[in-house]
């Protein structure tokens, strides 16, 4: 139907004749001339009709926005002065000779243009205009772009694109399952998968020795704007393979993709930073160093002081009180500080102490701060010692448990960057190791997988066994800009182990069996040492794109409470359909 898309008529094509097909992208009338700009996938042409012409121009009088059309006419330059430097075919126009309406479109809800103010909701109902818009379309393409290049890098290095299967058993990862009914064994649930972790390794048992796959996960959790129910993993597996020789091949393929994708050179190698460190110095174990600002330890200075809020944590094993210093934070208003405390209370801070740093020179006199009364001379200096902290500064204190002060610390690091536009610009990956193998989770009053239990831990059954708390994980995360975007691990090969593991969890053998019976024998048959990770496909694009949420990149994402506008899922089933399933429906709780 076409001979060229619309963005590709450009300077090169004047005096021929081309035929373009797209949408109205806009109609202007001009004193009897009427200009369409249309729009495909590939850009804008814009194509002039002129009365001249009276059958094509009373064609083009009908056409309004989004009409789908077929034009055909002549390449010409524009008029001098009429030249749009912003568009590839801005030089050019079409002269319309013919003009065919394939198709109407009622009024769209919103103007598909880049900017938008069309709430997310009606965006994701219409989704298929939303999609039109050239700035979603753009990250499409690049999502599209990147998922290439790390196939084509993988495949060069041995590495096999195998599926796994979508209804399964549940595969932990540490959210909920989504569950699908069985009719054929009824009362029965397949899981679908949050990861395809046990396949792979299985995999790896069958000898295949390099496994990748771009697979869909899984996982009914809270949503935030990096998390959705579904999304997309790059999955990697590899055997006879070390921690150093895995993570220099993700290198690679970073510094690969961001080269051919966004002409931008990672730094070689990736820095590396033990877990313990990340949590000293930034709160957090995906800390965004572009951020100038760190955590500065005064516990210690503290055991003496008279102020309960600082002793009580100073003297409490696992308690601790942090500083953040704010260069020129002296300029914060009383309400920003306001705003910062509430802040900080989202992640259970029950306060948020500071000290203006007014003038040094003046000692005591040159600071102000509500709590200044409660600290000895020797305190005070200390702090301003340990934190560098100059005049035009603010510092910050969180005094908890450690825990709570690196959580809401962390999130106020994180926030005091964009806030003061101090993040610097640019990317900082960085590789996070040495993870403890396991948490104490105290509502559960047991162990938790800091990763998962098929990583393995550093030592001997005897050693971790001996002393989980200490135990490190053999597992890496790959952080960019603060977002965690993959995170893998050299796993357990050894069934002992695993039963070791599984046992430090609170699993206990006839659980062990009936949960991964298949996994604990397959080790027994020969497994090979191997190890793998896993990246958020979404995230990174989300990332490399520039987009705030992981849903600007997603064709049809689901909405924060896990829903579909468009298409209404998740939907009722019929009573015959329940019964097929051998399902029947609980009342929904009263509600008060
Ligand atoms: P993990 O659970 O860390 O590891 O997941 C790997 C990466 O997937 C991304 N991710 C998500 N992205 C969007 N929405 C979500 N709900 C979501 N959850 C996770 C993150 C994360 O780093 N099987 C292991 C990997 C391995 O050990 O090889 C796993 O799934 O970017
Ligand atoms: P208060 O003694 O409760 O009036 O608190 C004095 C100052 O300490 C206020 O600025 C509070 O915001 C701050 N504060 C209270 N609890 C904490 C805490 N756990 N960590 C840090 N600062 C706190």
């Amino acid at each position: 139907m076409r001979t060229h898309y619309c963005g590709q008529v450009t300077e090169t094509l004047v005096g021929e004749e081309v035929e373009v097909c797209g949408w109205v992208h806009r109609r202007r009338d001009h004193g009897g001339v009427i200009f369409v700009d249309l729009r495909d996938r590939d850009g804008i042409v814009q194509v002039v009709y002129d009365p001249d012409s009276p059958k094509v121009f009373e064609v083009a009088e009908r056409v309004r926005n989004e009409y789908v059309l077929r034009c055909k006419g002549k390449v010409r330059f524009r008029p001098e002065g009429t030249e749009n430097p912003n568009m590839s075919t801005g030089k050019i126009e079409i002269i319309g000779s013919s003009l065919e309406i394939l198709n109407r479109s009622e009024p769209p809800p919103f103007l598909v243009e880049d900017e938008t103010d069309a709430s997310e909701e009606v965006r994701l109902k219409h989704r298929y205009l939303d999609l039109r818009r050239p700035e979603m379309l753009q990250r499409l393409k690049i999502r599209a772009e990147i998922t290439r290049q790390l196939r084509s890098f993988l495949d060069q290095r041995g590495f096999m694109e195998i599926e796994t299967p979508f209804l399964t058993k549940a595969t932990p990862e540490g959210a909920r399952d989504y569950v699908v009914p069985s009719r054929t064994h009824q009362g029965k649930f397949f899981a679908l998968p949050q990861s395809p972790q046990l396949f792979k390794q299985l995999l790896m048992v069958s000898g295949m020795d390099r496994y990748y796959q771009v697979v869909r996960c899984f996982r009914d959790e809270d949503l935030r704007a990096d998390r959705q129910p579904e999304f997309t993993q790059l999955d990697i597996e590899a055997s006879f393979i070390s921690e150093a020789q895995i993570t220099n091949l993700m290198e690679d393929m970073f510094r690969d993709i961001f080269t051919h994708v966004l002409e931008v050179a990672l730094p070689h190698p990736f820095p590396r930073m033990t877990y313990a460190e990340a949590i000293e110095r930034f709160g957090s174990d995906k800390p965004d160093l572009r951020i100038p600002l760190e955590l500065v330890s005064i516990t210690d200075l503290m055991q003496e002081v008279e102020f309960k809020v600082f002793s009580g944590p100073a003297n409490d094993p696992k308690g601790r009180i942090a500083a953040l210093r704010l260069p020129k934070g002296g300029e914060l208003t009383r309400k920003e500080i306001d705003d910062y405390t509430k802040f900080v209370g989202i992640y259970g801070a029950k306060g948020l102490a500071y000290i203006k740093v007014n003038d040094l020179s003046q000692g005591r006199e040159g600071l102000q701060s509500p709590i200044l009364k409660f600290l000895p001379d020797d305190v005070v200096d200390a702090i301003m010692q340990r934190t560098g902290a100059q005049d035009g500064d603010l510092v910050f204190f969180g005094a908890d448990k450690a825990t709570i002060v690196n959580e809401a610390l962390g999130a106020l690091r994180v926030k005091l960057g964009h806030d003061r536009g101090i993040i610097e610009h640019g990317w900082k990956p960085l590789w996070v190791v040495d993870f403890p193998m396991f948490e104490f989770d105290e509502k559960e009053n047991r162990y938790v997988a800091l990763h998962h239990p098929f990583t393995a831990p550093v030592g001997s059954v005897e050693q971790v066994a001996a002393d989980p708390e200490q135990a490190l994980s053999r597992a890496y995360d790959m952080v960019l800009n603060g977002t965690e975007v993959g995170g893998g691990s050299i796993r357990i090969h050894d069934p002992a182990m695993q039963q070791e593991v599984l046992k430090l969890l609170g699993i206990d053998a006839a659980e062990a069996k009936d949960k991964f019976g298949f996994l604990l024998e397959a080790l027994s048959y020969g497994c090979p040492p191997h190890g793998g990770i896993a990246f958020g496909l979404d995230r990174l694009v989300m990332l490399m794109t520039g987009a705030q949420s992981i849903r600007d990149v997603m064709a049809f994402p689901k909405t924060q409470t896990a829903s579909c506008p468009l298409t209404a899922a998740p939907t009722e089933i019929s009573p015959a359909h329940l019964r097929e399933l051998g399902l029947r429906q609980r009342q929904p709780a009263a509600t008060e």
